[in-house]
């Protein structure tokens, strides 16, 4: 193959996360965000290793999977399909029925599994989230333009483009009252005449809406961020806000400001201009308090699942010291902590650690302790031996310092969970080598629409 001619093929199969492998008659080549059984026409962008690299040019005909047909005008989407779809950045999966995604992720897991587990395991199979449209409790939208100079757009990033925004406001993944506040709030500022922050220039003043909603108490919390660079008409917002109809409950709204080159929502101030700056889920039984900048998985009822996993894989808890380790607001931790000797968790985000201490409180829990930090440096100030140990990295898994010191404590059970396989497969190597066997895996799906997945391990020392 050569680097910038037009190719045209069929994709084989897909590498998580999204690495289509297209054959053609010039040989096979990796183009992403592609789905098994599309015909595309790309053109090589790279080649690395001997291996081409393609970019998308065109769907010359959908997957016989997908929820779509050739019309006289291109390919035309069944009308569940997210209007959004292939333009908005933000699914890739949305054209598949959902047992199709379920299928593909579940494939992809087993087989990277397969590769790297060197002894008998059980395989479970991909569960499923229990909804599979309108299941998000948080959106971070972006504020831009969706051509260069065109009217403010709110939502997420087209699909392969740093610049454009697209307004998603029929997005499927989130619910009416989501779709509501995106639509006003775009309204809002368009009228007003407000500029968004350019990425380049650094220039302009609004940059995100965060919005987060609980499934089980239906409270909503709004955080819009903005550069400091110019006095915003905020009360009339908030007052109509207030106003609006939602099925949940508005309890706040927050104004944070962000001055920082990064393209992330980052904190560097933020005002409570209603109400409260947190919102209460539940989670089997449990209630946790949500603070706009702590980590809280995003499928409230998916992670019900994830948890329930979990709980069965560690077994019995009882009089145990369980470790918690990247514990986020403290969710795993309680939830294993009822006939529990002592748990520990340690997370690197203070405003987390300090909603997980207020969460074991509320829950009535006395045997959770929270530690602020990065595992790495924590791990060595613990006092007492943990009997199970959960992992729960962030994507890029654990830093191999830490993992090291996580398996000097030579506990007899850990499970790991994992939101990127990639990295989980790196890490399965060394536990393996250092004397861990996998068990048991599967996974959970908690982002559907999109190819993510979690995937949870259990693994025993070898005797
Ligand atoms: C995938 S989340 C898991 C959170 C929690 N277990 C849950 O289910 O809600 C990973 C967490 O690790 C935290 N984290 C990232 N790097 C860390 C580090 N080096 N040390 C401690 N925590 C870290 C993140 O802030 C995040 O809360």
């Amino acid at each position: 193959m050569k680097k910038g001619k037009i190719y045209e093929g069929v994709v084989r199969e897909v590498k998580f996360p999204n690495h289509g492998i297209v054959e053609t008659e010039g040989g096979c080549a990796i183009v992403k965000n592609t789905i098994p059984g599309q015909t595309v026409r790309f053109s090589v962008s790279k080649i690395r290793k001997g291996k081409a690299e393609g970019r998308l040019l065109e769907l010359l005909k959908p997957s016989p999977k997908e929820m779509a047909v050739m019309g006289e005008n291109g390919v035309e989407y069944n009308p569940e399909v997210c209007p959004h779809f292939g333009i908005c950045g933000g699914c890739t999966y949305q054209s598949l029925p959902y047992e199709e995604q379920l299928t593909i992720k579940e494939t992809q897991v087993k087989k990277m599994l397969d590769g790297v587990i060197s002894s008998p395991y059980i395989f479970e199979g991909i569960k499923k989230s229990p909804v599979s449209a309108g299941y998000r409790n948080k959106m971070e939208f972006s504020f831009g333009d969706e051509v260069k100079d065109g009217p403010l757009a709110l939502g997420m990033h087209k699909r392969g483009s740093f610049h454009d925004i697209v307004t998603v406001d029929h997005c499927n993944i989130v619910d009416e009252d989501f779709r509501k506040i995106l639509s006003f709030t775009l309204q809002y500022f368009q009228e007003k005449r407000i500029p968004f922050y350019r990425k380049l220039t650094h220039e302009g003043v609004l940059r995100h809406l965060l919005i987060r909603k609980a499934v089980k108490t239906g409270e909503i919390m709004v955080d819009l961020v903005t550069s400091s660079q110019q006095e915003l008409p905020l009360s009339q917002w908030v007052d109509d806000l207030r106003n609006m109809k939602f099925n949940g409950t508005l309890t706040g709204v927050l104004h944070t400001i962000n001055d920082s080159l990064a393209d992330a929502v980052i904190n560097e101030k933020t005002d409570l201009l209603y109400g409260n700056d947190y919102i209460y889920e539940e989670l089997l039984g449990l209630k946790f308090k949500i603070t706009p900048f702590s980590f809280f998985q995003t499928n409230s009822l998916g992670a019900e699942v994830l948890y329930e996993t979990v709980r069965s894989y560690i077994g019995d808890t009882n009089q145990k010291e369980i470790f918690d380790l990247y514990s986020g607001t403290g969710t795993i931790a309680q939830i294993l902590a009822a006939v529990a000797k002592r748990v520990v968790g340690v997370e690197i985000v203070e405003e987390a650690v300090e909603a997980a201490k207020e969460n074991a409180k509320l829950n009535g829990l006395t045997n959770c302790e929270f530690w602020a930090g990065d595992v790495l440096k924590v791990i060595d100030e613990l006092e007492g031996k943990p009997d199970l140990i959960v992992l729960d990295p962030p994507r890029d898994g654990i830093h191999p310092k830490a993992l090291d010191k996580i398996i000097r404590f030579q506990v007899d059970r850990m499970v790991y969970i994992s939101c990127k396989p990639t990295s989980l497969v790196r890490d399965l190597e060394i536990l393996q080598e250092r004397g861990y066997q996998v068990e048991r895996a599967c996974c959970c799906d908690l982002f559907c629409g999109t190819p993510h997945v979690e995937t949870v391990v259990l693994l025993e020392r070898k005797k």
